[in-house]
């Protein structure tokens, strides 16, 4: 299947007109970009659940933090087209920058307040008003029944969910399992920076997860010698720099005192000049917990 692209914000406009006028239902896949298997579970998700699949690839530069990689992110047009028709997309809307962010309108940005700070906002301040503001655009742009997002960007779908609850945006949002390579490495765009060296290093985050799971099975219940394990053991490894590992609630993302409901275990490491994020959530015993039932409230249909 093919896929149109465009790169207005009125072409988009005029041409999901038609769509609506048609009664087909709408859906918005957001990315950066530098698509992989992980999108395309996005977009084939998206494909099953509505008639037009709408995926944005726009490396938002108010996501970025003054050192970080907005200069040399991954922008590759032509595969991107190939993974987003191959995965049942029909429209990939292209846009500069001067085209979301015309003059002045930088001055206007969502807040997200206490969320943006935690986890990943500690290192990154600002980042989280970034996204919710580039989305916060695209949803209106596309205005679509329904946005995806991956569980690998957690503490992001929460920020997402919390702004349409906020804004009574009328979209239902759908997260989706992160997607892993065969040795449990979550895709990411980033992954292209790795090396072998450091693709082989990589695999750690995974593996520190499942050390949780077993230490949860084996009985351990105290949250600050769990992540005290965990970050041994990333520690074993001196290629690996660890930025935090944090056990949450899955809701408000506060670090959690004790074990007794569903929690997240979320991290972030640093690999060279590379920085990974994953996450899982688990029970109190160490089931490992599908996303789909920590994001209902965002059906607002
Ligand atoms: O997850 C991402 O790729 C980005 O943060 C998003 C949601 C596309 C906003 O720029």
């Amino acid at each position: 299947m093919s896929v149109v692209l465009l790169s207005t914000v009125s072409e988009v406009r005029n041409r999901l007109q038609q769509v609506h006028a048609q009664g087909a239902s709408i859906a918005l896949v957001p990315t950066m970009g530098a698509l992989h298997g992980g999108h395309q579970a996005l977009i084939r998700h998206a494909a099953m659940e509505n008639d037009f699949v709408v995926v944005s690839d726009f490396v938002n530069p108010t996501q970025f933090g003054p050192n970080e990689d907005f200069a040399r992110y991954p922008r590759d047009l032509q595969h991107d087209q190939q993974r987003a028709a191959e995965a049942g997309a029909h429209l990939l809307f292209l846009p500069s920058v001067e085209e979301i962010y015309p003059t002045l309108s930088t001055t206007f940005q969502v807040d997200v307040g206490r969320l943006g700070t935690l986890l990943c906002g500690a290192s990154r301040p600002g980042h989280f008003n970034g996204v919710a503001t580039v989305v916060l655009k695209l949803l209106e742009i596309v205005q679509p029944e329904r946005v995806y997002f991956g569980q690998k960007d957690f503490q992001q779908a929460r920020i997402i969910e919390q702004m349409i609850a906020a804004f009574f945006l009328p979209v239902q949002m759908v997260v989706c399992p992160t997607v892993r390579e065969v040795d449990g490495l979550a895709l990411s765009s980033r992954n292209r920076y790795l090396n072998g060296e450091e693709r082989v290093a990589a695999t750690a985050l995974y593996r520190s997860l499942l050390q949780l799971q077993s230490l949860l099975i084996a009985g351990e219940r105290d949250p600050r010698q769990l992540s005290r394990h965990i970050e041994t053991f990333l520690g074993e490894d001196e290629r690996l720099r660890v930025e935090y590992v944090a056990l949450v609630d899955p809701f408000t993302l506060e670090e959690v005192q004790q074990i007794t409901a569903p929690f997240l275990c979320a991290m972030a490491v640093h690999i060279g000049n590379t920085r990974l994020i994953d996450n899982m959530l688990f029970s109190p015993h160490g089931e490992i917990l599908p996303p789909d039932r920590f994001f209902q409230g965002t059906d607002l249909q």
